[in-house]
């Protein structure tokens, strides 16, 4: 066997990017942030004035973008594009929006696809995303879907934002993740749900490190 595959997929909010990377960290694997790159997709449809869900459009602009997944010494994913690091532009409650409407084109998520799998091929990966278990790693070593309650969800995603300083309410940010969820788990291609051979694990009542213990151990019965 060449690489290890552990895929954790969830809804928005469910804190799977910090517990997906500090426990890679933890195992000396690579931490992937899938949402990071439709991010990207959605921040060049909308610097280019294009309407997210417009098929046409985007699928015309696919081939003129030219992604790249960099990592820091200390294992933090930066998203080229282009030759620019736009990592810093990809958070805002707008991309976050528009990445959840370029998602359900299927066109992007076939163009995404193979680059995904080319880091699982060539790396030990955690890989964080909503299809990482059903679509993109079938065979992954360790499947995990993370979740926890909404209201939970929005009050991470609300701290999150009040600490660089966003104007956003607890409300808003409440209303765009129940929207989100809606969208990404009723879409017609890749909908948002867990694995068969998934673990379940809903870190509502859990603290942020009881969370990595909880991964960590569930990752070394197999790895
Ligand atoms: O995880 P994150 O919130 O950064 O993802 C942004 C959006 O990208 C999600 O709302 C979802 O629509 C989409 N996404 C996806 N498949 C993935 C990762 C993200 O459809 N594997």
């Amino acid at each position: 066997k060449q690489h290890y595959s552990i895929a954790i997929d969830g809804p928005g909010g469910a804190g799977k990017s910090t517990i997906a990377r500090r426990a890679a960290a933890e195992l000396g694997f690579v931490y992937v942030d899938t949402g990071a790159i439709y991010r990207a997709v959605a921040c060049a449809a909308l610097s280019r004035g294009i309407d997210p869900s417009d098929e046409a459009a985007v699928s015309a602009l696919l081939p003129s973008l030219q992604l790249e997944l960099r990592w820091t010494e200390d294992g933090v994913q930066h998203v080229w594009l282009n030759r620019a690091d736009i990592s810093s532009e990809l958070r805002t409650p707008a991309v976050s929006t528009a990445a959840s409407r370029v998602s359900a084109l299927p066109v992007v998520r076939q163009f995404l696809l193979e680059q995904q799998r080319v880091v699982a091929r060539t790396h030990d990966v955690i890989m964080d995303g909503r299809d990482i278990g059903t679509v993109v790693l079938p065979d992954a070593d360790v499947k995990i879907f993370l979740s926890a309650s909404p209201e939970v969800r929005a009050r991470r995603r609300w701290l999150e934002l009040q600490e660089k300083g966003a104007p956003d309410t607890y409300e808003a940010v409440l209303a765009d993740l129940i929207a989100r969820d809606e969208r990404d788990s009723n879409r017609a291609i890749a909908p948002l749900r867990p694995a068969d051979d998934a673990v379940l694990l809903d870190t509502s009542g859990m603290t942020l490190q009881e969370s990595i213990d909880a991964i960590l151990k569930l990752i070394r019965k197999k790895v």
